[in-house]
């Protein structure tokens, strides 16, 4: 199976966000894929119409998984979204793909930007993976469990991961663990499976090393198209889409 995976579209009613995620989307739907994830940090602000734009800006063809960033508001994310009544709980979804198992799980802690798994989170990943233990399966969350050593985002990473990898730890169908948020595409291993923290579309965070600004808003947009084969091994690809240049016809 393949799918793609987008993070941190932060659509906030400005063109150059929709611009970005418009070629990031248009660039996907284009592809033969099983299905698009997305990584949270859908809306900027949380506010309806950020909604309502984010309904028009993912139509795809392929099955959408989505989940919540810190800069999404519950409520507003249910209604607008989901179609579901205004809620402020966690909002944690499965969604299966062929025989894989998506956990799409709520590391949002309403009003703040680092990231926690609250228990009835953490017990639901437990029983979700341990209902279908023959199945393969990615746990999707927006906040790093690791530190990237970005001095930015590594203080808003995700709070309590010592617990997570004690639940992951317990079963054996877990093929990756997917973030977002920190807008820049790395790997890394988290409780004995790989962890890859997708690209951000609206921007890029860089490296004290690079001599670039902390969060670069010139890198155009990428994204992540992994591949799962039938010995459940992922590979993972990321695509940078630029803009396409106008093109001029030499007489
Ligand atoms: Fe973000
Ligand atoms: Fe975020």
């Amino acid at each position: 199976m393949v799918f793609a995976q987008v993070s941190d579209l932060h659509l906030d009613g400005s063109e150059r966000a929709a611009e970005r995620t418009r070629r990031v989307i248009d660039y996907v739907n284009a592809l033969e894929l099983d299905a698009v994830l997305v990584t949270g940090d859908l809306a900027d602000h949380g506010r309806p119409e950020e909604y309502a734009e984010l309904t028009v800006a993912l139509k795809s063809p392929h099955p959408m998984m989505l989940l919540p960033g810190n800069h999404d508001r519950r409520e507003a994310y249910r209604e607008g979204l989901l179609g579901e009544p205004a809620d402020g709980g966690p909002i944690n979804v499965v969604q299966r793909v062929g025989d894989v198992n998506f956990l799409l799980a709520d590391s949002t802690i309403p009003g703040r930007s680092n990231g926690f798994l609250a228990e009835e989170t953490l017990a639901w990943v437990d029983s979700t993976l341990a209902a279908d233990a023959a199945s393969p399966a990615f746990v999707c969350f927006h906040h790093p469990p690791v530190a990237l050593h970005s001095p930015l985002v590594d203080v808003i990473r995700l709070d309590n991961a010592a617990r997570l990898a004690e639940v992951l730890g317990g079963h054996r169908n877990v093929v990756a663990v997917l973030c977002g948020h920190a807008h820049t595409a790395a790997t890394s291993t988290f409780a004995g499976v790989p962890l890859l923290v997708a690209p951000g579309v609206v921007s890029t965070l860089t490296l004290p090393a690079e001599p670039r600004p902390d969060v670069d808003l010139d890198l155009p947009p990428a994204l992540y198209l992994h591949v799962l084969d039938d010995e459940r091994r992922l590979t993972t690809h990321c695509r940078v889409v630029v803009q396409d240049a106008p093109r001029t016809l030499t007489p």
